[in-house]
């Protein structure tokens, strides 16, 4: 498989089939999801991560609710429930709010369980084909962005893995790429659950694309080093005047990046826009266990009765973003203004 064919989400006959993500690199495997609540698992244990992709297994999950006890009777509470189910899963990542409502909304549209069934299973695939449409499409916008001989910083996996396919800010990476204008990516490995040194360094490394790996700790002395031209990183949510919210250390890259001069860039689709917050002091910001910081490859790294904090994302505030770019086009400060513009129907 080319690595622009990633495909972490898939529909395959009558079920939702996931790339394991928790598994790579060492092990390229799939996990099969048949109902409701096998989607809910894929999602809070990370078999399935990144905002776009969250989006569009949750968006598959309310179409396996059509086939849930009672959906032919009373198909609009069955649908109100799984769409509870899923929205609980994790709560950082509005696309998975954004696609589940869109989902949900149908049944409004649609009383007849027949017919509510086949445009559920309509409209997901809809959500999976604009995710990966978008992707290609920040992709180029966002190239126009890079210089000739770039050299990319970027954090977590924003990566096909984290959407459709092809990705957001690895999408802006594979588009410069395609056009000869980029020398190198630095990834940074992303602790506590390594997703820049198991999933982006896999991708990259599988579409040939030179790649450094370096630990979260290198990342001020590289950018400092004059050796970075741009960081480009993806989003889980960014609020009406663009504070957004990503992997866990993004903030401190955009602080080190502004201190350093270094272009800092965000890449997502409008789908990960909430223009219901207006800054980012609303988005809620998921905590996961304390075995993700106490644990690393398997071993225990730290005594069993320390405390532990464990945010899985931090808020980046809108004054260290360059540019955001969007399927739409860039935008740069004010973002509010610009959200705005590109919002409105063409
Ligand atoms: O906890 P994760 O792995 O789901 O976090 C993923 C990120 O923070 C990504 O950068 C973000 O979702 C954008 S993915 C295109």
């Amino acid at each position: 498989m080319g690595s622009t064919e990633i495909r972490p989400v898939r529909w395959e006959g009558n079920v939702l089939v996931l790339i394991d993500q928790r598994t790579l690199p060492g092990e390229e495997r799939d996990v099969v999801c048949r109902n409701v609540q096998d989607v809910c698992s894929a999602i809070s244990n990370m078999t399935v991560r990144g905002a776009p992709a969250i989006g569009c297994a949750a968006a598959y999950g309310m179409v396996l609710a059509g086939r849930e006890d009672g959906f032919d009777d009373a198909p609009k509470d069955v649908l109100g429930r799984a769409a509870k189910e899923l929205a609980a899963t994790r709560p950082t990542a509005v696309n998975l709010f954004w696609a589940v409502d869109r989902m949900k909304a149908l049944s409004d549209q649609y009383p007849d369980p027949d017919a509510l069934r086949v445009v559920l299973a309509r409209e997901a695939q809809t959500i999976l084909e604009e995710d990966l449409a978008s992707c290609r499409a920040m992709g180029d916008a966002g190239a126009e962005l890079i210089p000739e001989h770039a050299v990319i910083m970027t954090h977590c996996n924003a990566g096909a893995l984290a959407t459709a396919g092809y990705g957001t800010a690895l999408g802006v990476v594979r588009s410069a790429w395609a056009q000869g204008k980029l020398d190198r990516v630095y990834a940074c490995e992303t602790r506590p659950r390594q997703q820049g040194a198991r999933l982006t360094a896999w991708e990259l490394v599988r579409d040939g694309i030179p790649v450094t790996l370096i630990s979260d700790t290198a990342a001020g002395s590289v950018l400092a080093s004059g050796r970075v031209s741009l960081v480009v990183v993806g989003a889980d949510r960014i609020a009406a005047n663009g504070d957004t919210a990503n992997k866990i250390g993004t903030y401190n890259l955009a602080v080190l990046a502004k201190e350093n001069d270094v272009p800092f860039y965000v890449a997502a689709p409008m789908s990960t826009v909430d223009l219901s917050l207006l800054d980012g002091s609303g988005i809620v910001i998921e905590e996961r266990s304390r075995e993700e910081v106490t644990f690393c490859g398997g071993g225990r790294i730290a005594p069993e009765e320390v405390d532990v904090y464990n945010p899985a994302f931090d808020v980046t505030p809108a004054r260290y973003l360059s540019a955001i770019v969007t399927e739409r086009g860039v935008i740069r400060a004010p973002f509010q203004e610009g959200f705005r513009r590109l919002r409105k129907p063409r």
